[in-house]
Order: structure tokens, then sequence, then C-alpha cells
């Protein structure tokens, strides 16, 4: 019997590449759309004011949000607890969801937890969130596909609008989440009366200048390309930042994981010395996400300390930070200033195609690495 083909959300999904060699490029590519997209959904151009959906405002009186995700999705959740906490004054606990189903934390039940998804179908993130449902928690999640799983099951739900992603290796579902995360952080602030209007306006028109900021760097990725043949005779790869920079140290070294299987570890700046330190040699490449704020000068700190055990450094920050560690690091890639609220979504493009360009010099299969599943929903 011929059975009735039903028209879902998803059934927009057209796999060509647009003549791009691979779906990563191509989605990296999308992310300027994707963001102007997601900033006109959230952002009044006239007045620069945030408007959240009204079912999502309780999220600025609860005592806490606790944030669960896999993977990318983490990330993005992790550079989203210290925009709540430091813009809309939110205490924020975010744990990977394989640990956070199983670690039995107590919570307050006026609490809420936030999960965060592509696909909506992580089984990890799944479990996490039946869990906090068991203890009372309001479920929020953050999803980019329609009609999952983890939509159902959720009271609340924010769809990130990056339209589908192909690459196992996640792109623009990860600056889209960011750049969601970053409006709720502004419009929660708000509401909870912790900005001021003109911070507000400040920091959404932040938002607004980066789709043209990653436009221009996007037109200008030779230095990346050579860079990356460089990296991709590395034995190893460490990725360091600092605030909000780590969770990007963090994707940077997946993203290399994932598409060139060349071992990545991702830390903070600060517990370099606390361990990582120990690898460091030539043949250990070190890259720098370094945004110009006011974390900076520890940065620059790190980077002589690198330097002096004869480590290369690959240094990523804007002209004012490449001016003044130009004559140190072995290598720059300089992106445009931006104000430091948005530099976690700007600085993961120049992580992204060094681990898209390496994957090209290696030769791998970028769009389905080895091993891998674009939602896990399997223990
Ligand atoms: O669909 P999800 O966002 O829940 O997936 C979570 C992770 O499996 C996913 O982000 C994975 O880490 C990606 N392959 C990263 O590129």
């Amino acid at each position: 019997m011929k059975k009735d083909i039903r028209p879902t959300a998803q059934s927009d999904i057209i796999k060509s590449k647009g003549g791009y060699p691979h779906f990563m490029l191509k989605e990296i590519h999308e992310q300027p759309s994707v963001i102007t997209n997601i900033l006109n959904t959230y952002i009044n151009q006239t007045t620069g004011h945030v408007t959240l959906p009204d079912e999502i405002l309780f999220l600025s009186t609860v005592p806490r949000i606790i944030i669960s995700a896999c993977g990318t999705a983490l990330h993005a959740g992790m550079v989203a607890e210290y925009w709540l906490e430091q813009i809309a004054c939110i205490p924020v606990e975010t744990d990977t969801a394989t640990e956070f189903r199983t670690r039995e934390a107590p919570m307050s039940s006026d609490g809420a937890a936030l999960f965060i998804s592509q696909s909506g179908e992580t089984l990890d993130t799944l479990e996490a969130l039946r869990y906090a449902k068991r203890k009372d928690q309001k479920i929020v999640s953050l999803l980019n596909t329609t009609e999952s799983t983890i939509e159902r099951e959720s009271h609340h739900i924010i769809h990130t609008l990056a339209g589908s992603e192909v690459s196992v290796a996640s792109t623009k579902a990860f600056t889209a989440q960011l750049t969601t995360l970053a409006c709720i952080s502004v419009g929660l602030a708000r509401k909870k009366n912790v900005i001021s209007e003109s911070r507000e306006k400040q920091l959404t028109s932040a938002l607004r200048k980066l789709p043209s900021r990653i436009t221009d760097f996007l037109k200008h990725d030779e230095k990346i390309r050579s860079l990356a043949s460089e990296i991709s005779k590395a034995r190893g790869v460490m990725y360091l930042g600092r605030g909000t920079a780590y969770p990007i140290a963090l994707e940077g070294a997946l993203k290399l994981k994932e598409t060139s299987y060349i071992p990545a570890e991702g830390y903070t700046s600060g517990e370099m010395r606390h361990g990582p330190i120990a690898l460091i040699d030539n043949d250990m490449p070190v890259i720098m996400i370094a945004p110009f704020d006011d974390l900076f000068d520890k940065t620059v700190s790190n980077t002589k300390e690198i330097v002096k055990r004869s480590g290369k450094v690959l240094f990523i920050s804007d002209k004012r930070g490449i001016e003044k560690l130009k004559d140190i690091a072995t290598w720059t890639i300089e992106v445009p200033e931006v104000d430091p609220f948005v530099a976690p979504i700007l600085y993961t493009l120049p992580v992204q195609l060094l681990a898209y360009y390496t994957a090209v010099v290696k030769g791998t299969d970028i769009d389905q690495s080895r091993n891998l599943m674009k939602s896990v929903t399997v223990e």
C-alpha cells in the first residue's frame, strides 16, 4: 500500500552543496545570513531592543539555570554561562549531558534547565532533560530541528533557525546557538532590569555589526589555507583561551579532531601552567584565541611563556592584539575588531576554517567524519 508522504518542517532540506566542495564549507559560509535572520527575529531594528518570546521570560526570575548539552552544543552553553552570569546576573551551572544525567545533582524545585541540541534527538541530552524534569525543573530547549523528541518532552522551545545542517562537524548550528543565546542573555538582563537601555543598545548594536564582519573575514581565507598545511603536519595541537574564548578553544580542538583526526585539546590559558605546559615543544602548535579584551594582557603573558619553551604559537586576534604580539607569535590570523561581547561568535570562524582546510590537506572525508553520526541516538 502506498503511504502518504507528510511534509514536515524539515522537508526544505536541499542536499545540494551549492557549488562548494563540501557541506562543511557551504555551512560555514551560510553563517552571516543565518545570524542576520536570528537578529532580525529578536532585535527590533528601529529601537535596538531585544524581544523574547513571553514564555521564556520567567528565566529572569529563577534562582539558577542548569545548562546541559553534548559536544558543540555544550560549548555554546558554556559561552552562555558567561553571558547569563555577567550580563543578566543569573546564576548558571553548565554540565555535559553525559555526566549530568547520572550524577544525581540535587536541585530546588523552582529552577530551570536549558538543553541545547542541533538535532533534538541526542540520547544523552534527552536523558539529562528527563532527569531534570523528574526534579521539577522547568525545561526550555534550544533546538535547530522541529518535531524532535526533545521538543516533545520540553515545556518551552526556542528554535535556532540555522536551517538544515548536513556536515557531521557542526558549524552554522553552533553560531546560531550562540547568537540566540546572546539575544536571550540581553533580553533577560533587561527584563530583570540589571542593564540600562543604553547598554542594551550597545550590545545589540555589536550583534548587528557581526554579519558584515563575518562576511569580510570569510572573503580573505587565503592565510588560513596556507597555515592549514603547517597544522596538518603537527602530532598534536593545543587550543587556549580565557573567558568566553575558552569554550571556543574547546570548539576549535573538537572541530580539528573531528575533521582531521589530529589529536587536539582545548584548555583555559590559565590552566596551562597546571599541566598542559609540559606538552609544549616545537611539534605541538598552540592556537591562542585572543580577543582584545580585559583578559588580553594575561593571554600575552601566556604566549610569552610558550614561546620561551620553543613552542610555536598561532595567535588569533584583531589588529590591536596582533600589533602587540606580531614579533613573538610564529603565525597570526587577524580578525575584524568587534565588541568583546560578540567575540566568541566571530572567533569561531577562524577555528572552523582552520579545521576545514587542515582536513582538506589531510584528504579526509570531511562531511562524514569517521566513526561519528550526525545525531547520537544510542549510548
Ligand atoms: O544534535 P546535538 O547538538 O545534540 O549533537 C551534539 C553533539 O553530538 C554534536 O554537537 C557533535 O559534537 C558534533 N559532531 C560537533 O561537530
